[in-house]
């Protein structure tokens, strides 16, 4: 993939994040939602390339739009993979509470686990405790052999971990090694990717989340050489069933970085929503808005942080779909 790609993909996030964060606090999640898909698929129809959704909002008959199987961008070559999250966090902005993001991945042709919309077990860190982690070995275990690749007591590191009653064993034992917790109500991707931020102030991710969700941080990991392992985590028979269809063969199978995103040839895009460990959240001003997004290459580990101020009245109308209303300016 060329890598003008990034600007596209940037311009991508961006407009899914401009449109749902004008929804902050309104209390409507599934307007939120739509808003950034319309607005994201807008944005993508413009990019040149032949894409094809493998991870979205569901399959067909599920979502109208961004569904499994959706063509996207103007048909041209390169022949992609696209993995996308609208908007990540959805409680999140209908509440007006920080960490919600707009996110994508992108690879080259079945560069990505078309993972089944289900749980997932994950455990996510940074370069520096890359090769460090193993997702069956016991948490104190874990955590002595990241502090040691990062240089750092057991008790200095930060573990971030969505607070549901199933984490109530691993909260436990995290607490017993000393290290300190940041339990989040949603949005685990984007403290995933924190790891592998210097300065994010986020050491590790821990815990049971969307598995669509962690093939979108293990793309960002592979990026910048960061690491994530996960196993599928089915709940009921119908779980066990969607993943047969996207053909997994061994529910039980420890997923390595490898195969979640299996190319090195990816493209990485976040832009923030609402105020995160990592990324601030859109505001607006007299004239447009002001985003921050996280641009990733896979084939260089380039890692942009790119600030944009966006002019409405000058913007192309698609592009900032749901943001501004003619009224509002
Ligand atoms: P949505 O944006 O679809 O609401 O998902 C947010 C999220 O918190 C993910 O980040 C996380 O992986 C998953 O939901 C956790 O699921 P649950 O809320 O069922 O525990």
């Amino acid at each position: 993939m060329e890598r003008e790609l990034t600007m596209e993909f940037a311009r991508v996030t961006e407009a899914a994040a401009l449109a749902s964060a004008r929804l902050v606090g309104m209390g409507d999640k599934i307007a939120a939602d739509g808003a950034a898909v319309e607005a994201m698929r807008a944005v993508f129809d413009t990019v040149h390339m032949d894409g094809t959704v493998v991870i979205g909002e569901g399959e067909m008959d599920e979502a109208p739009m961004l569904y499994i199987g959706e063509k996207l961008g103007t048909g041209e070559e390169p022949v992609l993979d696209v993995a996308v999250d609208p908007l990540e966090g959805t409680n999140l902005v209908a509440k007006g509470m920080p960490g919600a993001i707009a996110v994508l991945a992108v690879t080259e042709r079945h560069g990505l686990l078309h993972a089944p919309d289900m749980y997932m077990n994950k455990i996510a860190v940074g370069p520096q405790a890359a090769g460090r982690i193993h997702l069956d070995a016991p948490v104190a275990e874990n955590l002595n052999n990241i502090a040691q690749g990062l240089r750092k007591r057991v008790e200095d590191l930060t573990v971030v971990i969505l607070d549901r009653p199933r984490h109530q064993d691993l909260i436990k034992q995290v607490r017993a090694c000393g290290s300190r917790i940041r339990l989040i109500t949603d949005g685990d991707v984007a403290p995933a990717v924190a790891c592998a931020i210097e300065g994010s102030g986020v050491d590790v991710m821990m815990g049971i989340g969307g598995a669509p969700e962690g093939v979108l941080a293990a793309a960002a990991l592979r990026c910048v050489g960061g690491e994530m392992q996960g196993r599928l985590w089915p709940e009921d028979e119908e779980d066990l069933e969607r993943a047969r269809k996207l053909g997994v063969t061994d529910i039980n199978k420890l997923l390595t970085l490898n195969d979640l995103v299996k190319t090195d040839d990816i493209f990485f895009s976040a832009t923030g929503i609402t105020e995160g460990p990592l990324l601030k959240g859109v505001t607006f001003n007299s004239t447009g808005a002001v985003t921050h997004s996280l641009v990733m290459r896979g084939r260089t580990g380039t890692v942009r942080f790119i600030e944009a101020r966006h002019c409405f009245a000058k913007k192309p109308k698609y592009a900032i779909k749901g943001a501004c209303e003619e009224s509002s300016i």
